[in-house]
Parts: structure tokens; C-alpha cells; sequence
């Protein structure tokens, strides 16, 4: 069955989004649809889904022996609760990928989840999403960042840089031992001030895949469950190479990382 979208950004909102590199939406879908979707997420992490084929990290590395990791996340959910696929969220976020990237724009077919558990929850590092990708490649990207519950700064909403997608990728560097996860080297200076958008459940936030973003640690006593989804148009070759050298190490921390 096909899902009629029901949102479509209006002139001023996408303005705002080339001109800061991000934008919050209020609903991108109903609260029916994220009581359902709570329900497979929920089920996906306690089946350890991904563990097995390496779908399933510890962001920030504190998963030590015997531990709960602290920033556990699921490569493509949709894999183990298909039932994320066909979902009003998705139908939406086409839309609003087409009107901000181009016609040719398309929605990725796996997402990922991140859960923040209460208390222990860390932080999700200042990083540009770019920084993880292939450095060979031109991108026209964004990606969606879905609360399952309501996203407060206390249980780590996003936040972002205004203006950071117009800088290139700056040099990150992975977080260490055991975290799969990059931040902004302590070299780069002068980034700006972080916005933090607390946002209903069933709103979202959107973000180019350069703006620089952060959450902060889960300080509530509730889990925060954020379900992301990226879009874009066919990624061209560069004409000017860039070097991420940050991705050699983070590959092997990732590999110490698997949970
Ligand atoms: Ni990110």
C-alpha cells in the first residue's frame, strides 16, 4: 500500500534551510504512527538486531566488558522491522527531499537508530556527517532526525551550528577505543554557537550533510529513541580530492566497537 505524504515545506521554510543548513519541522507524522514505530524500535534493540552481521555499534565507546554500550545504534532497522519502510515518515521525507535537493532526489533505504539510554546516555560528538563518507565523492545530501518521544535538551535534541554547511569538511578525528563515533578535531577553532531545537515527538529536524551537529547526554530518566533517515541525489566524483585520514582510525575503532 502507498502512503499519501501529507507535509510540504512552504517558500519561507525552504529558505531557511539553505541559508542555515538546517530546519525543524513541528510533525512529519502523526503520534499513531510513532506509538508503532516505538514498538519495533523498542523490539529491535532488545533482539540485539545487527549484532550479528556487525550492524550494531557503540557510538561512544564505553561499552567495556560486562557494560551497557552508552550510545548503542542499529545500522538499517528496516532490515529487522521491515515495517519501518512503509511508513508516513518516509513518504514525507521524500517530499521534502525532493523540494530541497532537486526532482532527482530519493530517499536512502536504510536508516539508523540511535538510542540514548536514561542517566548513562552520552553524548553524540560535534561531528559533520560527511566526515564518515567516501572523500572521493560530491554530495547532495540531508538527513532526517525523527524523535520517537518528545526531544528535550535534557534527553539530547538536536543541535546545530546556523551556516557551518557552507564551510568544507574540517578535520575530525575518531573518538577512541571503542567508539565508532567522529568528532571535530580540537584544531578546529572558531565554530560558532550550537542552536538546540527541543521538538515534539512526531516532529523532526533536517540537516545538510556538512552542518555541524551535537546531542547531548540523556540527563532524563526516560530513553530518548531517534530514528534518522538520510536522503539524496546520485553522488558525483570530485573534481578537487580531499584526504578524511581521520577514517583509518576510526575503522579500527570501530571494529572494537561492535556490540
Ligand atoms: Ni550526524
Amino acid at each position: 500500500m502507498t502512503i499519501e505524504p501529507t507535509v510540504k515545506l512552504n517558500e519561507e521554510q525552504i529558505a531557511f534551510y539553505h541559508e542555515n543548513g538546517y530546519l525543524v519541522l513541528d510533525a512529519i507524522t502523526t503520534t499513531e504512527e510513532i506509538a508503532t514505530m516505538r514498538q519495533a524500535y523498542d523490539r529491535i534493540f532488545e533482539e540485539d538486531a545487527g549484532r550479528a552481521e556487525g550492524n550494531a555499534f557503540d557510538l561512544a565507546g564505553s561499552n567495556k566488558e560486562g557494560q551497557a554500550a552508552t550510545l548503542p545504534q542499529i545500522l538499517n532497522p528496516e532490515k529487522y522491522a521491515p515495517e519501518l519502510s512503509n511508513t508516513l515518515y518516509r513518504a514525507n521525507a521524500a517530499v521534502i527531499a525532493r523540494q530541497l535537493l532537486g526532482e532527482s532526489a530519493t530517499v536512502g533505504k536504510g536508516g539508523h537508530a540511535i538510542r540514548k539510554p536514561p542517566s548513562i546516555g552520552a553524548a553524540t560528538p560535534l561531528h559533520q556527517d560527511e566526515a564518515y563518507w567516501n572523500e572521493a565523492l560530491e554530495y547532495n545530501s540531508l538527513s532526517i532526525w525523527l524523535p520517537l518521544q518528545d526531544a528535550t535538551v535534557e534527553n539530547g535534541c538536536m543541535q546545530f551550528v546556523p551556516k557551518s554547511h557552507r564551510l568544507g569538511v574540517v578535520p575530525h578525528r575518531s573518538i577512541g577505543k571503542g567508539a565508532a563515533g567522529l568528532v571535530v578535531d580540537e584544531s578546529v577553532t572558531d565554530i560558532g554557537e550550537l542552536v538546540p531545537c527541543p521538538i515534539p515527538a512526531g516532529g523532526a529536524t533536517i540537516h545538510h550533510s556538512r552542518t555541524f551537529h551535537y546531542a547531548g547526554p540523556n540527563t532524563s530518566s526516560e530513553v530518548r529513541r531517534a530514528y534518522i533517515i538520510g536522503a539524496s541525489t546520485e553522488a558525483k566524483g570530485r573534481k578537487t580530492p580531499r584526504d578524511f585520514y581521520w577514517q583509518e582510525e576510526m575503522r579500527r575503532n570501530r571494529e572494537a566497537a561492535k556490540v
